[in-house]
């Protein structure tokens, strides 16, 4: 009997064995041996991987496979109208999705949509020419469940030649190798337009995925599945032991926006890394500097009392790494209230609201949303920019914002 069990359990290990070697085995990361994938970290870390898979985060890029691509391709909405004999339709044939150009009737161009950007709010997408992507015109928006041109487009002709850089991918993916074509020779400007990517299809890595905000964590899983009884996290930086600006740093490498200087590569970031590495600021942080809504929570929030006068906050005092940003806005009260015990509100702030409702709507009067001033975009048929609108991080007293 002993020996049967004994059997038994050796079998069982050698099968785990075996496939988990097969596992690591089959999957080679684009970014290199140090790399182990987010796949393989489902196994030991279930609930921070659930969470992470559906997050934003994980879309932030993805192929335009049918189910990725927001919008309508076949009832209502599904035109954009750029004049009287022009116009773009979103159209579906077989398993593909296209930006399809008519002219007084007649089909005079297809562009295909191969990746797409974003989920949340709005998703733009890129076609491939000659080894590099090209943004398509019209874009998908959630506040107007509709097609508009994408932003920076214009509305009165199809418009296919913006080309979709590296550093787009710097923000909204993983991985992606490219081999710089400089046409002005010596010309090392990185904001240089004269600079070309060719881009490696293959070494696309889509979203932001667990490596790319841990670091490489292929030692890290050898080392753990070898020793399975070790509980301490063995060959992977601790987001615990790094100082405050390290942590910001870490999400700010994406959310401080794309003004300074580039001195490295976004993908070369690790965590525990300094930010002043790898860009020289342009702009200071002082008070009188408007940052944008759109991809700035960074600097928005460093402006903020709460942040300059409290030396803890960071993203991670509201917000779950893995997660979206919570929709139940009540529950950011809570956080507020953390560090607001006591407080009271004026006779004349307390007559806009009662206290009790007050109580579970900080953000609304005091992280009001914002329009971009960088994202603006028109629907079809309308002279006038439509506005894209997002919640401020810069917590403050907003004074008309009391309805
Ligand atoms: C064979 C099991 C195993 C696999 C696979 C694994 N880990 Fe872990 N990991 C652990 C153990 C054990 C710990 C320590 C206990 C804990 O924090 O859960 C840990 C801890 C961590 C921590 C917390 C470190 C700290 O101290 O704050 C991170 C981050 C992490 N792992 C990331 C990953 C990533 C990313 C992957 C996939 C690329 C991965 N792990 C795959 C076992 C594993
Ligand atoms: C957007 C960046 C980001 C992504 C993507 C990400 N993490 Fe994390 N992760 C963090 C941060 C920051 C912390 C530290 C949280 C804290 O201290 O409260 C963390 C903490 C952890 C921990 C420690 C336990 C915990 O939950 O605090 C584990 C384990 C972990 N992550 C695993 C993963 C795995 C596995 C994936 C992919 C499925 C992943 N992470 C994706 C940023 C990220
Ligand atoms: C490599 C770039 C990158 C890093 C690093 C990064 N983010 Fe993001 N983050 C993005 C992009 C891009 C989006 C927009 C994704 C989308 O909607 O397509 C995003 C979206 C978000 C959202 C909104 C998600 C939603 O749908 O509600 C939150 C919250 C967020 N990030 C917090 C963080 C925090 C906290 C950290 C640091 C622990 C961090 N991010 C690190 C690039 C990054
Ligand atoms: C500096 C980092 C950064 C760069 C560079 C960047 N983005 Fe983003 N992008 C973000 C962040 C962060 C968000 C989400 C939060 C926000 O809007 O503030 C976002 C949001 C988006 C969204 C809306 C996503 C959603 O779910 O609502 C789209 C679409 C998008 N970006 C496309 C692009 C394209 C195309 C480029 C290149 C032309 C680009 N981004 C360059 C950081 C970046
Ligand atoms: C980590 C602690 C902390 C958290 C969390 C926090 N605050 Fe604060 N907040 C502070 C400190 C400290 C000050 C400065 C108080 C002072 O000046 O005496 C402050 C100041 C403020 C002010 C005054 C701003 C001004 O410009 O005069 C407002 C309003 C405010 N907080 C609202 C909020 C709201 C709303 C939230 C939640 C979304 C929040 N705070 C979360 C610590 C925090
Ligand atoms: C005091 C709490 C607080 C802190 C600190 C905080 N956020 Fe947020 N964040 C929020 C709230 C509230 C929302 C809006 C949720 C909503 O409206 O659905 C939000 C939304 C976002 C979004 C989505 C934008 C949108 O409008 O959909 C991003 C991206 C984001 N936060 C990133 C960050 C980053 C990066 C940091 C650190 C630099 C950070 N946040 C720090 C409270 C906070
Ligand atoms: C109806 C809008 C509204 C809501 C909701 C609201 N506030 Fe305020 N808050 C104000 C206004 C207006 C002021 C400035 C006048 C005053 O102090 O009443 C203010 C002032 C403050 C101050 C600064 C007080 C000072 O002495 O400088 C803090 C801190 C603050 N609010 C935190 C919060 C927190 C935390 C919540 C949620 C529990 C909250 N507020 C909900 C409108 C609001």
């Amino acid at each position: 009997m002993k020996k049967a069990v004994f059997l038994l359990t050796i079998t069982v290990l050698a099968i785990l064995f075996a496939s988990c070697n097969n596992k690591s085995e089959e999957y080679i990361d684009p970014r290199g041996t140090d790399y182990a994938g987010s796949e393989s970290c489902i196994q030991c870390h279930k609930v921070q991987s659930e969470m992470a898979f559906q997050s934003s985060h994980f879309k932030a890029t993805s192929p335009a496979i049918l189910g990725n691509v927001s919008g309508d391709f076949d009832s209502k909405n599904h035109t954009f109208i750029y004049d009287k004999d022009t116009k773009l339709v979103m159209e579906k044939r077989g398993d593909s999705l296209y930006q399809v150009v008519y002219k007084n009737g007649k089909e005079t161009a297809k562009y295909k949509f191969e990746i797409v950007f974003g989920t949340k709010h709005a998703q733009t997408s890129v076609y491939w020419k000659d080894n590099n992507t090209y943004e398509l015109p019209v874009s998908f928006y959630h506040s107007i469940n509709n097609w508009a041109t994408s932003p920076g487009f214009p509305a009165d002709k199809p418009y296919f030649d913006r080309m979709v850089v590296k550093d787009c991918y710097s923000c909204h993916s993983s991985n992606i190798s490219s081999r710089t074509v400089d046409q002005s020779s010596a010309n090392k400007n990185f904001m240089s337009m004269d600079v070309e990517d060719i881009i490696n299809k293959k070494t696309i890595v889509y979203g932001i995925d667990c490596e790319r905000c841990h670091g490489p964590a292929k030692k890290h899983v050898e080392f753990h599945l070898k020793n399975p009884n070790v509980k301490v996290a063995n060959s992977i930086t601790s987001f615990k032991t790094l100082n405050r600006q390290q942590k910001l740093d870490a999400c700010a490498l994406c959310h401080a926006g794309n003004d300074g200087m580039k001195l490295k590569s976004r993908f070369e970031f690790k965590p525990g890394d300094n930010l002043s590495e790898f860009f020289r600021e342009t702009k200071s942080i002082n008070d009188t500097t408007n940052f944008d809504v759109h991809g700035n929570q960074y600097r928005l929030m460093a402006q903020s009392k709460c942040f300059i006068k409290s030396d803890k906050m960071d993203c991670i005092t509201c917000h779950n790494p893995h997660e979206n940003a919570s929709k139940n806005l009540a529950s950011y009260s809570k956080i507020c209230m953390s560090c607001h015990e006591g407080l009271k509100h004026k006779e004349t702030t307390l007559k806009t609201m009662p206290e009790k409702l007050l109580a579970s709507n900080c953000v609304e009067c005091h992280m009001p949303k914002k329009a971009s001033g960088a994202i603006k975009f028109q629907l079809s048929n309308s002279k006038q920019l439509s506005e894209y609108i997002l919640r401020t991080h810069k917590i403050g007293v907003y004074p008309t914002n009391a309805k």
